[in-house]
């Protein structure tokens, strides 16, 4: 994490991003390893954990990847550095292995934002219609849904619904951005992501003075108005390939910083900078080396869905990954 981003959490969101002292000591890097070969155990992180805990993981990417990824890895533990409803998944499909939140408290505020109760209604009120869950979602909320997406596969996952009617939830721009793409009538939830629909036109407009020759590139959580001032709107892990495999120098990023470390790592030679600085997901930072190694170590928080409701979230979520890149 670079010192300007480490010291805008700090000050605006209060998360503790100065190392622990069992952090100061290197060797706490080796003792992940040793105890992850112990556990037979894999690591994954998604794009918006801290660098630390990126440069740790076995595995680093964006929600779909991290589905895939998790259902057909073969080791018997998955550490999953993220938020909760990403665990979930993990373990919904993967119930035999042990699926360990390090930070137990990392939720994603979107995803409670719809419970079952409200798709149930829903249902009722629009019976010919599909309902199709952002993977940003309950394990209860999937379990009530037809089929889950996310969002590097939305539009494609919208397109292959027999039903001309979609219920999609909970995020309403990402079922507003997806509309855009079909004939079909899609009716999004009034769900939404407190660091993407934070974002405003005003910051675009200083950003693009800022860096003239950059492209804008942001995240389908970002409002319609934010979005239609973007060069393209990609995944996080789509902004990562397009920024790396394109032709240009400079980049405005329109997501969470932790995918800057990404960036930085793997296209160091291109220009990329935060459409705001403030764009930070408390949740996500939650997630620190000490609380890995002490996930290994005791083998807890462990994430477990009961077999009733994991049975059809796993059936809404394996109909979204039988579905083609
Ligand atoms: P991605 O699937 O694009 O990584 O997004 C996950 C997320 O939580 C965005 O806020
Ligand atoms: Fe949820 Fe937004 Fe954080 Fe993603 S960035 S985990 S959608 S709160």
């Amino acid at each position: 994490m670079n010192r300007a981003a480490s010291s805008i959490y700090r000050l605006d969101q209060n998360i503790r991003t100065i190392p622990d002292p069992e952090l100061k000591n290197p060797k706490i890097r080796d003792r992940i390893q040793d105890l992850k070969e112990e556990r037979d155990a894999i690591i994954l992180a998604h794009n918006y954990q801290i660098d630390e805990v990126q440069d740790i993981a076995d595995f680093v990417g964006d929600s779909l990847e991290l589905s895939r990824t998790a259902s057909v890895v073969n080791r018997k533990v998955i550490v999953f550095c993220g938020v909760d409803f990403m665990a979930e998944t993990a373990a919904i499909l993967s119930p035999e292995k042990t699926v360990l939140l390090p930070a137990a408290e990392a939720c994603c505020p979107m995803a409670e934002m719809i419970m079952g109760e409200d798709v149930r209604r829903l249902r009722e009120q629009f019976p010919e219609a599909a309902v199709v869950a952002y993977v940003n979602t309950t394990a209860e909320v999937k379990a009530e849904s037809d089929i889950c997406c996310t969002s590097a596969n939305a539009v494609k996952i919208i397109r292959s619904m027999d039903e001309n009617q979609i219920l999609f939830v909970p995020d309403r721009n990402l079922g507003l951005y997806v509309a855009r793409f079909t004939e079909k009538e899609v009716l999004p939830w009034e769900g939404y992501c407190l660091v993407h629909d934070r974002y405003t036109t005003e910051e675009v407009t200083e950003a693009k003075k800022r860096h003239p020759k950059a492209e804008l590139l942001v995240h389908p959580e970002c409002r319609p108005e934010v979005i239609d001032c973007a060069d393209h709107v990609y995944s996080t892990s789509g902004i990562i390939q397009y920024a790396c495999s394109g032709k240009g120098e400079e980049y405005i990023i329109g997501t969470e910083v932790g995918i800057l470390h990404r960036l930085r790592r793997l296209c160091p030679e291109k220009r990329c900078y935060p459409l705001s600085p403030h764009a930070v997901c408390a949740n996500m930072k939650k997630t620190t080396l000490e609380k890995v190694f002490l996930a290994l170590e005791r083998m807890t928080p462990r994430i477990t869905v009961e077999e009733s409701i994991a049975v059809r979230a796993r059936a809404a979520i394996e109909r979204m990954l039988a579905i083609k890149e």
